[in-house]
Order: C-alpha cells, then sequence, then structure tokens
C-alpha cells in the first residue's frame, strides 16, 4: 500500500512564532525595566529562539505522535505497522486519519461477509435438515411398523421394506448431491478431462431413463436421426451428471405424450452449444433468475407431487461453470423449457 505522506510544518511554525512572540515580549519588557532596549540583540534571540523552538516542537511532536500511533498499530494488529516504518509521521493527522478510516472500513466489509456467511451456512444447514427428515421419517415409519410384527401378510411385509429401502436410496441420493455440491463449491474437486463423444453420452442417458420416460409416454431425441460423433474435451463423469440431472428434469416436469429433445449448434470451431428441450410445465419468469440456486424448487403442485431437494440444476451449474463454460435457460411457462449450455469440441472432431 502506497500512502502518501504530507509533511505539514504548520503545526511547529504556529506554535513557535507565538512562543517567541511571547518570549520576545517578556525580553522587552525585562530589558526596559533592567538595561535599556536593545533591537538588534532582540532580533538575533528571536532568531535563535525561533529556530530552536521550530526543530524542538517539529521534531520532539513527531516522535511523540510516532510513538503514540505505533501503540496503536501495535494494538490493532490488523494495521499495517510497516506503513508507518517507510513513511515518516508528522503532525499532518490526515494521515493518521486516512489510516483510521480505511481501517474501520475494511472492519465494516468484514463484518458483513461474515454475516452473509453465517446466514449463508445456516440456511443451508436448515435446508440440509429439512431435506433428510422426509425419507428419513418414512423410512423409521415403515421400519417401526414392521418391528411391532402385527403384520403377517408376506407381500404387505415385502411392500413396506420396498419402501423402507426407497426411502434409504433417497437418503443416499441426497447425501450424494450434498456431497458434490460441496465438494464443487469448495472447488475441492479437480476436473478430469477426456475426449469423449457427447452424443453417444446422451445416448447412455437416454438408455438410463428408457423406462422413467416411457412411464409418461415421453419421447427421448434428438433433433436429426443418425447424428454423428461429436467429440467434445470436458470431465466426462460430470458433464454425465449434467445431462443426467438435464434430462431427468425434463420428463419429471414434462407433460405426459410430450417430447424431450437434444439438439448439438457448432456456434465456432471450437465451441458447442447443446442443448435440452421439453415441451412440458415451463418455468415462470420470476423464478428464472434463482432456478440454479440450492434448494430452490417452484413449488407448484406437481413439482411437490414429483419430490425432489432442488439440488440438480445448481449441481448442473456448478460443473459447467467449473468447465469455464455457460448455462442458459429459456422456457414459457406452459409452453417448456430449453436449458443449454456450451461445451469446449475436440478439434479432432
Ligand atoms: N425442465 C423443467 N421444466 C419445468 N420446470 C423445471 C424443469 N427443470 C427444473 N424445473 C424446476 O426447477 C426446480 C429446481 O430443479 P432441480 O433439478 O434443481 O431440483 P429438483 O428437480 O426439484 O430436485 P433434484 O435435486 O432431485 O433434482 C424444480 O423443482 C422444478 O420446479
Ligand atoms: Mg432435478
Amino acid at each position: 500500500m502506497t500512502l502518501k505522506y504530507k509533511k505539514s510544518y504548520r503545526f511547529a511554525i504556529k506554535s513557535t512564532s507565538l512562543i517567541t512572540i511571547f518570549s520576545i515580549v517578556i525580553l522587552l519588557f525585562l530589558q526596559y525595566l533592567f538595561f535599556e532596549i536593545n533591537f538588534f540583540f532582540t532580533l538575533v534571540f528571536a532568531v535563535l529562539f525561533f529556530v530552536f523552538s521550530f526543530f524542538v516542537i517539529q521534531f520532539r511532536v513527531e516522535k511523540f505522535i510516532y510513538h503514540g500511533i505505533e501503540n496503536i498499530f501495535n494494538k490493532v494488529s490488523i494495521l499495517d505497522k510497516s506503513v508507518l516504518r517507510s513513511n515518516p509521521i508528522t503532525t499532518d493527522m490526515q494521515t493518521l486519519m486516512s489510516e483510521v478510516n480505511k481501517f474501520a472500513t475494511d472492519k465494516k466489509i468484514e463484518i458483513e461477509s461474515l454475516k452473509v456467511r453465517e446466514e449463508y451456512r445456516r440456511e443451508f444447514i436448515g435446508n440440509v435438515a429439512h431435506e433428510l427428515k422426509t425419507p428419513l421419517f418414512t423410512v423409521q415409519g415403515y421400519i417401526s411398523t414392521l418391528i411391532d410384527g402385527e403384520i403377517e401378510d408376506e407381500k404387505i411385509i415385502e411392500k413396506y421394506l420396498k419402501r423402507a429401502e426407497n426411502g434409504v436410496e433417497r437418503l443416499i441420493e441426497i447425501v450424494a448431491d450434498l456431497d458434490m455440491i460441496t465438494k464443487l463449491e469448495s472447488s475441492e474437486l479437480k476436473l478430469d478431462v477426456t475426449r469423449f463423444d457427447i452424443v453417444e453420452a446422451f445416448k447412455d442417458v437416454f438408455d438410463m431413463f428408457e423406462l422413467k420416460a416411457e412411464e409418461k409416454d415421453i419421447a427421448l431425441m434428438f433433433d436429426k436421426e443418425n447424428y454423428r460423433k461429436i467429440f467434445v474435451k470436458a470431465d466426462k463423469e460430470k458433464i454425465s451428471r449434467a445431462i443426467v440431472n438435464l434430462v431427468e428434469n425434463s420428463i419429471k416436469y414434462g407433460k405426459p405424450k410430450g417430447t424431450t429433445e437434444v439438439s448439438f449448434v457448432h456456434l465456432t470451431d471450437n465451441k458447442l452449444m447443446v442443448r435440452v428441450t421439453d415441451d412440458g410445465l415451463g418455468i415462470d419468469k420470476k423464478h428464472i433468475n434463482r432456478i440454479f440456486e440450492r434448494f430452490y424448487r417452484i413449488e407448484s403442485s406437481r413439482s411437490r407431487e414429483v419430490g425432489g431437494s432442488g439440488l440438480g440444476l445448481s449441481i448442473v451449474k456448478h460443473i459447467i461453470e467449473a468447465h469455464d463454460e455457460h448455462i442458459y435457460l429459456e422456457s414459457k411457462l406452459g409452453s417448456g423449457s430449453e436449458f443449454s449450455f456450451t461445451i469446449q469440441k475436440s478439434a479432432m472432431s
């Protein structure tokens, strides 16, 4: 930090002048009483007295202030003492004021950011507890009923065990999502960038969701038939995870007999735009800005029905941004949504 220290002599000059004037008056008065008044002697005395007093005041006061300020700097360890060392402290109080003001501003910013972080932490823990509660209580409910031993029908016992198992699976899913998001947010997760075919990655995800899509009679397709391979450079596992979340959402929030369509746009020689479009529920404008926040869900009756923790899209955003790419959303309530993201093409594709 370079602070300009303005050397000010005003204080010393004013003080010296006052003392000199006072001394001359006394000297003239004494001369008048006991000797003759000698103007030459008085003038020499005045000059010498002025110069001597000026140096004493300027440098003594400076030293005094320096020690005072050094004490403050020592006590308030956050103030940068090296600033003191490298610059002469002068009688100019502005320097001290600007340092103290800077300190106060820095402190205020630090306190504000701590408050925000604390709020964020509290909210995060609250959300986690809330998300874990539902499946935990479900599991506990079924297990307690089974332990009571009043149910003898094997089919019901099996049904309850299956439901408890589903609950446990949901818990594992949430914990895995939380783990992923924590790692992504603390940038702990390193990308394992390889060259892979993104069309193939989508085909794998389509296979994975075949049954779920069939349940709602939703067609999972590409905009063109027989897409040739498109090679990209990215972390295959994480991009696949993002694709899973987007395709899963398009089915969860898609309308029955609807379509999920994937298309690719070659933006430049090395940039590809990947689009996942559905003709489902759509998202109202007022939610679009917040939809990528973690735990953010649209509390419509449909969303509540299908369940979810609101972590899916924030994971997608983190993954895309970890690749230094962008994610976009265009949606109209009632007509459908289009999530698109950019990705690095591999030169050899
Ligand atoms: N394709 C879509 N069409 C309509 N609404 C969507 C779509 N994708 C997401 N949404 C809305 O955005 C919200 C957040 O989605 P997100 O994937 O983050 O969480 P989720 O699906 O509720 O839970 P999960 O963590 O299991 O993915 C959803 O609750 C839903 O309301
Ligand atoms: Mg989701």
